[in-house]
């Protein structure tokens, strides 16, 4: 159920107007559904909770009380969508930072701290009415109880809560997430996408890491050389095979 409405004049484009929710399936689901309605590039879609919160590659994530669970609404060119999911993590990651957190950012777009996972972005395009949009859906753990989460997620995963030991108000987080990534999105709508690729591949922790990535042809192992303009993760395996990974699961190995 929708509880609230905020408003923030100040911004170009991202978070201008959030609209509150206690509880839904998926913040990503809702915007969606809202898109028979005319509604402002930048709009903000905030849940308390999730039912049924998605991840990355079908993957469920879980979303009880206490994380911040929000989906933006974005209308980029369909060229671009995949760069800006990229993008997005680099605001994500400054705000973890500026929290207390010396998160990092893992291809394509995760935030995490000493191996486990703080934050994940699911960025998603979709045509209605003719017009091309992009949900980008952010999930932080800040205020989780790790508890609370699946035991195999447990293992893999942290939170602000944990990791500064603090509380840290979820309307704290995401305005200063907002307001980074209103300032990511502004300057990447006048600039090439390689030129702010640039700025990501400056930002990405992979790069020079030894990796294991999950694709859909398979794995593959090797180290992590770069990320090409377009956002693909460039791997190079042990017999100096090179692969250009555009989608896939990233592990860091010894
Ligand atoms: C991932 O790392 O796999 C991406 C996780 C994205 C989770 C967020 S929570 C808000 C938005 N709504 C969803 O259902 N998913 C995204």
């Amino acid at each position: 159920m929708k509880t609230g409405e905020f408003h923030n004049p100040q911004r170009k484009t991202i978070g201008r107007t959030i609209w509150h929710y206690d509880a839904v399936e998926s913040t990503n689901d809702t915007l969606k559904e809202l898109l028979e309605q005319d509604l402002e590039e930048g709009l903000v879609v905030w849940a308390d909770r999730q039912a049924a919160g998605k991840g990355r590659h079908g993957r469920a994530w879980a979303s009880p009380p206490g994380g911040l669970y929000i989906s933006i609404l974005l209308r980029p060119k369909e060229a671009h969508a995949q760069v800006l999911g990229l993008l997005a993590g680099m605001p994500l990651v400054k705000t973890l930072r500026h929290l207390g957190v010396f998160a990092t950012l893992k291809w394509p777009n995760d935030a995490i701290f000493q191996g486990r996972k703080l934050a994940g972005i699911l960025s998603e395009g979709v045509y209605r009415r003719d017009t091309y949009h992009v949900i980008l859906g952010v999930g932080v753990n800040t205020n989780l109880d790790l508890e609370r989460l699946p035991p195999d997620v447990q293992a893999r995963a942290t939170s602000l809560k944990r990791e500064v030991n603090l509380y840290v108000a979820n309307e704290e987080c995401l305005e200063y997430f907002l307001e980074q990534l209103d300032d990511v999105y502004s300057r990447y709508v006048h600039t090439p996408a390689p030129l702010m690729m640039k700025e990501y591949r400056g930002a990405c922790g992979t790069i020079g890491k030894r990796v294991s990535v999950d694709t859909a042809k398979g794995k593959v192992l090797g180290k992590a050389t770069d990320v090409t303009p377009a956002g693909a993760l460039i791997v190079v395996d042990d017999k100096e095979g090179r692969h250009e990974i555009v989608d896939g699961t990233v592990e860091y190995v010894e």
